[in-house]
């Protein structure tokens, strides 16, 4: 046999093996997960055809992964990582490398975000200012973020938190430099633009129970040349191997090999082939996984906001295009049992849930050893999402039986306890 018709039967094979994966359709009778894989035989396929190349650190499709991702954004340059979390972090080093921040900086950052929305910040040595957020859509309040402004604030980090679109065009308004974090947001947009392409630079991630999933992974869109250059030398050691001005670089450094040539204090972020071939075919599938998820939390939050039970949903803003990450809900401070309860009765009918990212990260233990963080005001809707807030999952893979079972077991639930 030939090594093609050897490809083909593995081909064959792989498709047969996972055949019953639930890779469009999860059977409701299951409960809710958190998330449902998206990815089938065609992602395992690319990613096997990469490793039996052997060419599987970064390279061609990793590049081709990058082309379409920028294209997908509208933005000039994509630069893909390990993780959502060192998209972050690549951020604000670069930006500092660049000159745009200097240490000491101030940047505003949501209460309300995941963890590693907030770490790069101090890492990259900025002050994170925690500002609240707004009780409409947990995504940072324009008008506490006005308030917290000081003479050395300079930047802000719009989390754009499961999937629904920051205020952009308020935020705009501020005057300060704009850092996206698109982590859970693929495809959402506010107005006409795509989230990501608005700040000086926006961040996804490709966790596997994101939108989509290249098992890890991350990406960093931007469209300045100049920090494009620096984010490709930070990912890779900081050399200047894949930077663009590589060579005029080398010609000042006549003394060192250009092979070995270190510019910037730089990481090691680079991702795998393996991953960008996951991306690749990914990418085809999110329009139609991004319509699912829309048309999922369109129906909750109406179902839920005319259900009478003392929970408040957050609807699509005018304007804005929500991606539907997961469903956050929030227990209204009446309601007559504990949101322990509530999560306990879910959970014991194989609804998954969480609370709503890090709830209010200035309550974290960690926020302790953060440098210089700072909180200059109460945070009372951060506090709410802290304490009555959780999300369960939403996907490309429920229909319309999982809505049901979401409300029904809503309503059981709280028909015993009122
Ligand atoms: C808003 C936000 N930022 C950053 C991250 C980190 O991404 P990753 O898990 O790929 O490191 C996440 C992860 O869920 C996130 O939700």
């Amino acid at each position: 046999m030939d090594s093609m018709e050897q490809h083909s039967q593995i081909a064959h094979l792989i498709r047969q093996a996972m055949n019953h994966l639930p890779v469009l359709r999860h059977d409701p009778s299951q409960g809710i997960p958190l998330q449902v894989p998206g990815f089938g035989p065609d992602e395992v396929l690319e990613a096997l055809d990469a490793m039996m190349s052997t060419y599987v650190t970064m390279g061609r499709r990793v590049q081709r992964f990058e082309r379409a991702w920028a294209e997908y954004c509208g933005t000039r340059h994509a630069i893909m990582v390990n993780s959502g979390s060192s998209a972050n972090l690549l951020a604000f080093q670069a930006l500092v490398a660049a000159g745009d921040l200097r240490p000491g900086d101030e940047v505003l950052v949501p209460a309300v975000a995941w963890s590693t929305s907030l770490f790069p910040v101090a890492q990259s040595g900025l002050v994170p200012v925690l500002v609240d957020v707004h009780p409409a859509n947990i995504c940072i309040d324009p008008g506490a973020a006005r308030r917290a402004i000081t003479s050395r604030t300079r930047a802000l980090l719009a989390v754009h938190l499961l999937g629904c679109p920051a205020d952009m065009g308020e935020l705009r308004k501020l005057g300060l430099l704009l850092v996206e974090d698109a982590c859970g947001a693929h495809g959402a947009r506010a107005g006409q633009s795509p989230v990501g392409s608005m700040g000086v630079a926006g961040t996804f991630s490709f966790f596997f129970s994101h939108h989509i999933t290249t098992a890890e992974g991350g990406i960093l869109v931007t469209d300045r040349d100049d920090l494009a250059d620096i984010c490709r030398s930070i990912r890779a050691h900081g050399w200047i191997r894949e930077m663009s001005t590589a060579r005029e670089i080398a010609r000042t450094h006549p003394d060192l090999d250009s092979r070995f040539l270190f510019l910037h204090p730089g990481y090691n972020l680079r991702p795998t082939e393996m991953a960008a071939a996951f991306g690749l075919h990914q990418l085809e599938r999110l329009p139609g996984f991004l319509e699912t998820r829309r048309r999922n939390h369109r129906e909750w939050c109406r179902r839920l906001s005319g259900s009478g039970l003392p929970l408040q949903v957050f609807p699509e803003p005018e304007g804005m295009l929500h991606a539907g990450f997961s469903f956050p809900m929030l227990l209204s401070p009446h309601a007559p049992y504990a949101r322990s309860e509530l999560l306990a009765f879910l959970e014991g009918r194989n609804i998954a849930t969480r609370p709503i990212s890090g709830g209010n990260l200035a309550r974290q233990p960690v926020a302790q050893l953060v440098p210089g963080l700072r909180v200059p005001a109460s945070l009372p809707v951060a506090d709410a999402i802290h304490d009555r807030g959780f999300f369960v999952g939403n996907s490309h893979a429920f229909g319309s039986a999982h809505g049901d079972l979401l409300i029904d077991t809503l309503e059981e639930f709280h028909n015993e306890h009122r």
